[in-house]
């Protein structure tokens, strides 16, 4: 029961994903269409040669004129050539086009979702699905899709003929298609287990490319080198056990329906031969029955081997559209003033799993307000910075932002429009140093970016720096100190000129004079932010009006 159960379930997906790759597929149609019809041309056109050839043989053996036929024959060469150029191209364009098109969506959809539901995939992973994934169905629905429907064509056009000759035999071609149609849904079920197995073992292998790399550093500190490449060929191994399962069973579904074809043609030619011996049909007959039946063959078998492509497909769509199917965050328009920013968080409670990091917890920072945040690491300081931040879904409580006209607005993703963030460790990008400010404030002059930096206390180092601002730097600030990482993160912060500042531990690699000097370029700040500070050291609290202490999951007034 439970098999059939799972069979049924596994079908209502089949159809969403169907659907869904409709959906996407819509407005191709109508270029996928033309390339069908060039491609179905061709088939025609070779089908108009062959009977050309034919006339022009026995023009020539009759003495009858044959010019005309051997002109018309080359237009028709020349012709097909051009078709061919034009719908390459074309496939070529609209593959890429449709694969953009899916990572444009689904790349969209990941950044306007919530940060939480997206950081439960590893990057790796996501990467499979924007690229392999959405590669995939693009290969199918451009090329896949219409040479079935090609092929179901050609399949047709031979049927007909077949059946004007022999309804019997027609029609015992026709008995074959349910066995194949039985045979290849059997196979393509498990196919598409082991599709998806594939695309998981593709994701994981990603995974590990991308973390050793990014931190090989640490492999090498380890000397975990060794141990890296063992690993990598070990994730390698069970792609390859994948593959190799998945071409079996293409290759078992393939062998399955040849054999069954092969009896096909046993049976018509024994047919034939019956025939034969009573004088029903003449050899000439005889030979049409072999050649249509050898036909029939060619687009069934041709089918065939699109089952695992179209498998391929629906494993990939399936994966891709998991991603779809992430909740997007919502987004309020801001229509109160936002000068002066309090934030009031009432019965708060989040946890990640589901033991709580954070218990209905009450706090309201005033508009104006230096509000230190400490308390032991792993406590939940960072968490509570994120509820704030809008960043998690399934939260209990409320967090709202108000002003002093006694206006207020819940916390949502639109209100980070007036919140500038330093998070917690290196969060810089590759490019200059300028892009990096820039994402605070993508309209800020060059005077303002200086600005940031003065009181970011990064202003000397960076015009110590071989190209100033236009200086390179690499991932995650590589190629600069974490200290001076950090300033050009606050610089980025600051330059956003917010309302409600947010450090979470932004000082934490400075030595205390320049830590010194970052707090005094804080309250220096014009119009004073209000301002949420994380942090382990004493130094920071005498610039704060209060001071909230995180335990056993809960806010306390120190
Ligand atoms: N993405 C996550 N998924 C699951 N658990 C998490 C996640 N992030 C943090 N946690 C857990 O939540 C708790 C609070 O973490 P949080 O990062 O808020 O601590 P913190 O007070 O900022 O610590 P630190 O001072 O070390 O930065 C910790 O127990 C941590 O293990
Ligand atoms: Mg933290």
């Amino acid at each position: 029961m439970g098999k059939l159960k799972k069979l049924w379930d596994d079908r209502q997906n089949q159809y969403k994903y169907a659907k869904w790759l409709m959906k996407y597929t819509k407005p191709y149609l109508g270029r996928i269409i033309l390339m069908m019809v060039f491609s179905l041309s061709g088939t025609v056109s070779s089908l108009v040669m062959v009977n050309l050839t034919k006339k022009i043989i026995d023009n020539a053996t009759e003495g009858k004129e044959f010019v005309t036929l051997i002109v018309g024959y080359l237009v028709l060469v020349l012709g097909l050539q051009v078709v061919g150029v034009i719908s390459s191209l074309m496939s070529t364009v609209l593959n890429e086009k449709f694969s953009f098109g899916i990572r444009k969506q689904v790349y969209e959809k990941i950044i306007n979702s919530h940060w939480m539901d997206v950081k439960r995939y590893h990057t790796g992973d996501l990467m499979t699905r924007l690229t392999s994934d959405a590669g995939n169905i693009a290969n199918g629905i451009i090329g896949t899709i219409p040479n079935i429907i090609i092929l179901a064509v050609e399949l047709l056009m031979v049927f007909f003929t077949l059946f004007y000759y022999s309804p019997l035999l027609a029609c015992f071609a026709l008995l074959v298609a349910p066995v194949a149609a039985i045979v290849s849904w059997w196979f393509g079920k498990k196919l598409k287990k082991l599709q998806v197995k594939v695309q998981e073992s593709e994701s994981e292998y990603r995974s590990f490319l991308q973390e050793s790399l990014a931190n090989l550093l640490v492999v090498k500190a380890f000397a975990n080198e060794e141990y890296s490449a063992k690993r990598l060929t070990k994730l390698r191994d069970e792609r390859f056990g994948w593959i190799f399962k998945r071409a079996k069973l293409g290759l078992a579904s393939s062998t399955t329906m040849s054999v069954a074809f092969q009896l096909g043609y046993i049976v018509a030619f024994a047919y034939g031969a019956t025939l034969i011996a009573a004088k029903t049909i003449t050899y000439g007959t005889m030979s049409v029955f072999l050649s249509l039946i050898n036909k029939v063959q060619s687009p069934i078998m041709g089918l065939a081997q699109q089952i695992p492509k179209v498998v391929s497909v629906l494993a990939s769509a399936g994966r891709v559209m998991e991603l779809q199917n992430i909740p997007l965050e919502e987004k309020e328009e801001i229509t109160m003033k936002t000068e002066h920013i309090g934030v009031d968080i009432k019965e708060l409670t989040f946890g990640y799993t589901e033991e709580k990091v954070l218990e209905n917890v009450s706090l309201d920072v005033k508009p104006g307000e230096f509000v230190a945040i400490i308390g032991e690491s792993g406590i939940g300081k960072t968490t509570l910075i994120r509820l704030i931040m809008s960043f998690m879904s399934d939260v209990q409580g409320d967090v709202n932002f108000y002003n002093t006209y006694g206006e207020s607005i819940r916390a949502n993703a639109s209100t980070r429009n007036f919140i500038a963030y330093v998070p917690q460790g290196n969060t810089l990008f590759s490019g200059t140093v300028r892009d990096n400010i820039l994402m605070g404030n993508l309209n800020a002059t060059e005077e303002e970016i200086y600005d940031a930096l003065k009181l970011s206390a990064g202003y000397e180092f960076v015009m110590g720096l071989p190209n100033g601002l236009d200086t390179v730097i690499g991932e995650r600030g590589h190629g600069i100190s974490e200290g001076q990482a950090q300033r050009i993160a606050i610089a980025r912060a600051f330059v956003r000129k917010a309302p409600l500042l947010i450090l979470d531990e932004a000082t934490s690699s400075l030595d205390e004079a320049t830590e010194l000097s970052v707090l005094e370029g804080l309250q220096a700040l014009t119009p004073k932010p209000t301002c949420i500070i994380i942090t382990h050291r004493k130094s920071i609290l005498q610039y704060c009006d209060r001071e909230i202490k995180i335990e056993n999951s809960k806010t306390v007034e120190v």
